[in-house]
């Protein structure tokens, strides 16, 4: 055990993530090793009712956290007075769940009397690219990142810690909720990503001819919401009992296809604009649960194969929600002395470019 203690460079740092339906604590050291974490996801309690209920998701953080904090520190095999720090995500989220991790991060930070950081969620999932050993040859700044999840789709220019630039969004639905709308009219489950792909697989993506909103337009936002209503207009003749096998699987497999020639488009885009800020990006990071779709991400890599940018998507547990990503980002963060006061107000919305501001006022 003293070995180990003495074998570590730098104390460690305690991640808590809680902005949606994930319950994540992490313990990784200032080298990026991660010395234990823990997900538990609350698919369950949310399924019932077709999407992430907010008060249920705070209450079920609230009774989940506090073991799981004191679990990860015990596989972690480190004592609170050790830590380096304490983060959450503060932001953006539900509400709830942020108050809940950041008042568990500010209790152990003031009582232990270590440095607190609120860490933006955005930036979290910006920075896991950075984390030791991920990308071969390392994810120097600048790189174009591709976040598509259940609530955020949108590509930043990632230009070095608390310095990001969004590029472009979606209009209105993120690409994981248009994935779970669809999944819905289908008749699948929530959330409805995972099942669509697997039934997206038998089918035939040349069925229907499904719009490609956005395809071509300059810049690289995006919009959903009117290829989900496509395919309502297809369902709907089909009647209001269970679809045909068939039928269901050739309306994703059509879906699917054309939310990735849209991706692909909107990739080109945003390399194309990344490089115009800085002729020697050439990284492409995509993250988000989307990430995990077979589809999306190979033609996102010959997007990027094409645009001569090297595509890299972390592993699925690190593209997902998770607190290896928020302890990842405080290491970076006390790097550079950036720590927060415990007076900081957790925020629904915190869009990436306030960050800098946001951290030079208290
Ligand atoms: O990043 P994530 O786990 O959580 C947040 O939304 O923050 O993303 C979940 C989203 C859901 O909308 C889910 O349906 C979608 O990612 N998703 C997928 C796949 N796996 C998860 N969408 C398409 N294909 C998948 N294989
Ligand atoms: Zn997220």
């Amino acid at each position: 055990m003293g070995n180990r203690r003495m074998a570590r460079a730098v104390a460690p740092v305690l991640g808590i993530e809680t902005s949606c339906d994930e319950t994540a604590s992490a313990v990784v050291d200032s080298d990026g090793r991660v010395l234990a974490e823990l997900v538990l996801s609350q698919e369950r309690e949310h399924a019932l009712f077709g999407g992430v209920v907010p008060e249920i998701a705070a209450r079920a953080h609230l009774r989940y956290l506090p073991n799981q904090v004191r679990d990860v520190m015990a596989r972690a095999g480190v004592r609170f007075g050790d830590l380096a720090g304490v983060a959450a995500s503060a932001g953006p989220g539900l509400i709830g769940g942020l108050i809940v991790g950041s008042q568990m991060a500010k209790g152990i930070a003031l009582a232990q009397g270590l440095p607190y950081f609120a860490i933006n969620h955005l930036e979290a999932h910006a920075l896991t690219a950075r984390l030791p050993g991920l990308v071969e040859g390392g994810a120097p700044f600048p790189y174009l990142l591709l976040l598509m999840s259940g609530g955020h789709c949108l590509c930043v220019a990632v230009e070095g810690v608390g310095r990001h630039v969004r590029l472009g969004g979606t209009v209105d639905d993120a690409a994981g909720e248009a994935f779970d709308k669809v999944a819905k009219l289908l008749g699948l489950g929530w959330p409805g990503g995972p099942a669509l792909e697997r039934l997206a697989a038998q089918g035939n993506p040349a069925r229907h001819a499904l719009p490609r909103p956005m395809l071509g337009r300059p810049g690289c936002d995006f919009s959903f919401s009117g290829l989900k209503t496509a395919v309502a207009q297809i369902v709907a003749p089909l009647g209001s009992g269970a679809l045909a096998e068939t039928d269901a699987a050739d309306i994703a497999a059509s879906f699917q296809r054309a939310v990735a020639d849209v991706m692909a488009d909107r990739a080109i885009h945003a390399m194309q604009m990344m490089r115009a800020r800085d002729p020697k990006a050439g990284l492409l990071v995509v993250a988000g649960g989307v990430a995990a779709n077979a589809a999306i991400r190979a033609a996102l890599q010959q997007a990027a194969g094409a645009e001569g940018f090297r595509m890299v998507a972390p592993p699925v547990r690190l593209c997902t929600d998770n607190a290896v990503m928020v302890a990842w980002a405080a290491v970076e963060r006390l790097k550079l002395g950036l720590i927060d006061d415990l007076a900081f107000a957790p925020r629904p919305r915190w869009p990436l470019e306030a960050l800098v501001a946001s951290d030079a006022s208290p």
